[in-house]
């Protein structure tokens, strides 16, 4: 029977095939379409998403795949009591992508009961791969990374993103970059939920925030924070749900500091 390490080394292995391909690509001209008013889908990320649904489910044919593109329309149902469900976001950071900018991932991630139980994301122009499995730690290219020693909110770089509906939700989030703004060093905006959420793992930044992310984006990206030692909840410091609309993830020692600035929030959006 199949366990953890067998769907590790497949999910892996898919994962590489598309930062290769993500590499070869990227910086040239991308057939882009429209999904939203600002929401982009180029061929690419079709063109992964269905190479690595068809690697995932010839390798486990009773496993559910939930991808980013097959879900267009409309948030993806809960899977059911004890079903493995893969969580693939063939290119996060399409924005970025199609504009030449050189900041995107591929992102899988495998969950049983709304847990994350192992997650693989590549950054293929850095050529770095983040990984977890759960209860075993988090490694970037192979090797052990941390989360970040900083404990003051004053000294510490944060992440966050903005949704899609950010046109319609200005005033919310620019509330709360603005509240964030105010008690840290800096705040980036780089374009990619799941390379935010493994910088939070590796230290690069010390916490990361954003509303209304797919379960695609964060189901790899939470696990790997988690298991570098950080914390990932709502924003009311409850359990972090990958179907949910909140997503926090700290290095654990700013995660009360930064519910306190968030919790104001919590309630919209
Ligand atoms: C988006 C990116 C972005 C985040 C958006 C996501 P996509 O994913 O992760 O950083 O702010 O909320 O939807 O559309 O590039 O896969
Ligand atoms: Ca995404
Ligand atoms: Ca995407």
């Amino acid at each position: 029977m199949a366990d953890l390490d067998d769907y590790a080394r497949v999910a892996q292995a898919a994962v590489a095939e598309a930062a290769r391909h993500l590499r070869a690509v990227a910086g040239g001209h991308h057939r882009v379409e429209h999904k939203g008013t600002i929401d982009l889908v180029t061929e690419t990320d079709r063109a992964l998403e269905t190479l690595i649904t068809a690697r995932l489910r010839s390798a486990f044919p009773d496993h559910l795949v939930i991808g980013e593109e097959a879900s267009a329309g409309g948030p993806p149902p809960r899977p059911g009591p004890g079903r493995w469900a893969w969580y693939l976001d063939p290119l996060d950071g399409t924005t970025n992508f199609a504009h030449g900018h050189p900041h995107f991932a591929v992102s899988l991630g495998l969950a049983r009961d709304g847990l994350p139980q192992l997650g693989v994301v590549a950054d293929p122009l850095r050529d770095e791969t983040f990984a977890a499995v759960r209860g075993r730690g988090a490694t970037l290219n192979g090797a052990p990374i941390r989360v970040s020693p900083i404990g003051a909110l004053g000294a510490a770089l944060l992440a966050t993103g903005t949704p899609y509906d950010r046109r319609e939700r200005a005033e919310l989030y620019l509330g709360a970059i603005k509240a964030v703004m105010l008690r840290t060093q800096g705040i980036r905006r780089a374009g990619s939920a799941a390379l935010d959420l493994c910088w939070v793992a590796c230290g690069r930044v010390d916490a990361y925030w954003e509303w209304r992310l797919g379960p695609w984006d964060v189901a790899a990206g939470a696990l790997i924070v988690c298991e570098a030692g950080g914390s990932v909840s709502d924003f009311r410091g409850g359990r972090h749900d990958v179907h949910g609309q909140q997503t926090l993830a700290s290095n654990g020692l700013l995660h009360a500091a930064m519910l306190d600035v968030l919790g104001p929030f919590a309630d919209s959006g």
